[in-house]
């Protein structure tokens, strides 16, 4: 068991709080800040204890100095100050005397945001290789380390493993929920259990398959993914999208998991994403060009009678071109049952996520992670470094 927030006292302590605030941003503007209102449970507790509460985040990736500016946290201080209805003290730098005045300067409750931790990358990666001084460095502006970013959990970074080598150290309220919840999706305790994949390459899914496949009692296969499984067992699927070098874990996979992998048996097709020619067909009858672009009616009736004697439902990758309105019919198809279900209802981060919540089932579901990579690394059942990297609580 790690250690969490409600271990410390936290009353006058310059709390160093590691939050995922990397969040979709179009020409400066948040186009989702789901992860930013995901974060105030544990910055709010921390305010209401007292603490002098620092917060540290990444934001995109920066190779070059054209990368600096468009990554900038400083609409993300603006949106958090909203969300808090609390001043938030932006610092525009990563560290030095304007981070060490500011951080000097606070009081009980106050919030200082840095500038996005991956301003260290530029020269060096830095921030991205766990540079040992950078993590010092940091370190040396606090007392705790909370780490609350569930979405970087799977990266050892100085802003993450690095601090936490070097200070008391505790979980946040999301990455504990976060593990309560995934935890569940691996051990399979509540039956039929069923798992929804989707998205559009295999080759990104073969941990969880593996993982998952051996937990639960039917894999409903979905999205991209879902050509390249009925091409692996000689179904003709034309120009749909086919990861190639899959096909041969696909084939093994039919095999191995023959009673609990369930494929489409129709297609919603199209010559391209933008042809409005859509047809629905069964999947023997792909014609010339077509491209499978979401799950047809007899499939999701197939999936629906799955789903509804499931008490325990993980879904992770999107079902079908959901972006086009013309095949995002599978994906809402699929929601609505969700909704009527009773089950518990798991949804893994990144694109899942956004669709679950921006086609405004968030609140139907259990569970929805809001990490991309972090989430699919943990249902693989691995051990994420930023969350080893946390003191144990008998320590
Ligand atoms: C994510 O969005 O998955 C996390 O914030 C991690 O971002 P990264 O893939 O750039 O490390």
């Amino acid at each position: 068991m790690k250690k969490t927030m409600t271990d410390f006292y936290l009353k006058n302590k310059r709390v160093l709080i590691r939050v995922d605030f990397n969040v979709p941003m179009k020409e400066g503007v948040i186009t989702d800040d789901n992860r930013i209102k995901e974060s105030l449970k544990t910055i709010k507790y921390a305010i209401e204890n007292g603490a002098k509460v620092i917060l540290f985040s990444h934001l995109g990736r920066i190779k070059e100095e054209a990368d600096l500016a468009k990554n900038s946290l400083a609409p993300v201080a603006t949106r958090l100050e909203e969300l808090l209805g609390k001043k938030v003290t932006f610092v525009e730098s990563t560290r030095g005397p304007i981070v060490e005045a500011a951080i000097q300067n606070m009081k009980e409750g106050d919030v200082v945001l840095l500038q996005n931790t991956r301003y260290e990358d530029l020269y060096g990666k830095l921030e991205s290789k766990n540079d040992e001084e950078l993590g010092e460095y940091w370190a040396s502006l606090g007392d705790i380390f909370i780490n609350d970013a569930f979405g970087t959990c799977h990266r050892a970074h100085a802003s993450n493993v690095g601090i936490a080598s070097h200070l008391p150290s505790g979980l946040g309220f999301l990455v504990e929920k976060e593990v309560e919840n995934l935890r569940i999706a691996l051990e399979n305790k509540e039956h039929p259990y069923t798992v929804i994949l989707g998205g559009a390459k295999v080759s990104d899914k073969v941990g969880v398959i593996e993982s998952l496949g051996e937990k639960a009692d039917f894999l409903l296969i979905g999205g991209a993914m879902a050509y390249t499984f009925l091409k692996a067992k000689g179904v003709d699927v034309k120009s749909s999208l086919v990861d190639e070098e899959s096909l041969d874990f696909c084939l093994q996979m039919l095999e191995k998991y023959k009673d609990k992998i369930i494929l489409p048996v129709d297609s919603v097709n199209a010559k391209s994403t933008t042809d409005t020619n859509v047809r629905v067909c069964s999947i023997e009858h792909f014609e010339e060009g077509d491209r499978g672009l979401d799950i047809g009616p007899k499939t999701i009736s197939l999936f629906q009678e799955k789903l509804e004697k499931s008490r325990l439902i993980v879904w992770n990758g999107t079902l079908g071109y959901a972006e086009v309105e013309a095949f995002s019919h599978g994906t809402k198809a699929i929601l609505e049952i969700l909704k009527r279900s009773n089950a518990i209802k798991i949804i893994g981060g990144g694109d899942t996520a956004a669709s679950v919540i921006s086609l405004g089932y968030k609140e139907d579901m259990t569970h929805i992670s809001t990490g991309g990579g972090a989430s699919l690394e943990f249902l693989e059942g691995k051990e994420l470094p930023g969350i080893k990297a946390i003191e144990d609580k008998d320590a």
